[in-house]
């Protein structure tokens, strides 16, 4: 499996504004909140990246007593989270690895993350091993097995290899994690719409979507090169795209 380089990415990361606009408030932890009354929480961004959903939810959940942590393999990214954040406690390291004493947290928040853990069994080891008997591991990412008509893919059919190497099914997901004991509760959100290429181009160009690293170059010139040709032949040119998401809230019981 090839491992993204985070330090090239970091700079240009926050740039996709769908990455901001798309975080939701957490209802899931607000409903673990609401079913465990405590007098502190202690909430996990695993892999935690520039902290976009730290930010995101340390507003939302500013009247509650939550002791927010972020945890990231890349200290470029984690540079960038803490220009943002000054009331996180951040460390660098790896899901493989984690720096934190056995049940330590509530709620475990893991976004678009997975599919870079080079050993992911392990990392779910360290997952039921740092939260609480009770605690929520919270799993979201793209569902790229329900996504084989994503515009990526449509003009860098080389990025779907890459991705079916790293990305786990929703199967094997809910195997591993019912496996070691999580009751785990999965669901998969879809949609296929028309897309307007031209306001796609850009985000090929800036080339953070990390797939896009992984392909080698003259893939990746060639893909842009067809996207670049069908928006100059005809600026309103829209082809079907699909995405997917999957989230699962796995318990440990
Ligand atoms: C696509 S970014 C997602 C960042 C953030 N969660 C978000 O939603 O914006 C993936 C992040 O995973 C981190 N990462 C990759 N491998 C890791 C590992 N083994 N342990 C911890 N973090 C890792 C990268 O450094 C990067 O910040």
């Amino acid at each position: 499996m090839k491992i993204t380089n985070y330090s090239s990415i970091a700079d240009k990361y926050d740039k996709n504004q769908y990455r901001s606009e798309e975080i939701r408030f957490d209802q899931d932890l607000r409903e673990y909140i609401d079913n465990h009354q405590q007098s502190e929480y202690h909430v996990l961004d695993l892999s935690c990246g520039t902290g976009l959903y730290l930010v995101k939810q340390m507003k939302a959940f500013v009247d509650y007593p939550i002791r927010w942590h972020g945890i990231d393999a890349s200290e470029a990214m984690l540079t960038k989270a803490k220009e943002k954040i000054d009331q996180a406690i951040f460390v660098k390291g790896y899901a493989e690895n984690m720096p934190y004493q056995p049940g330590t947290f509530d709620f475990i928040s893991n976004n678009y993350a997975f599919h870079h853990y080079g050993k992911k069994e392990q990392a779910l080891k360290e997952i039921e091993r740092v939260l609480r008997i009770g605690g929520i591991y919270k799993y979201h990412n793209i569902a790229i097995h329900d996504m084989t008509k994503w515009w990526v893919y449509h003009y860098f059919p080389s990025a779907h290899y890459e991705d079916l190497k790293r990305f786990w099914n929703k199967e094997v997901l809910f195997h591993e994690l019912t496996a070691r004991g999580f009751q785990a509760n999965l669901k998969i959100e879809y949609k296929m719409e028309e897309l307007k290429v031209a306001d796609y181009l850009h985000f090929a160009e800036n080339r953070d979507i990390s797939v896009l690293t992984l392909i080698n170059d003259s893939d990746y010139h060639e893909g842009l090169e067809r996207m670049r040709f069908d928006v100059n032949k005809n600026p309103e040119k829209t082809i079907p795209t699909d995405f997917a998401e999957m989230f699962c809230i796995a318990q440990k019981i």
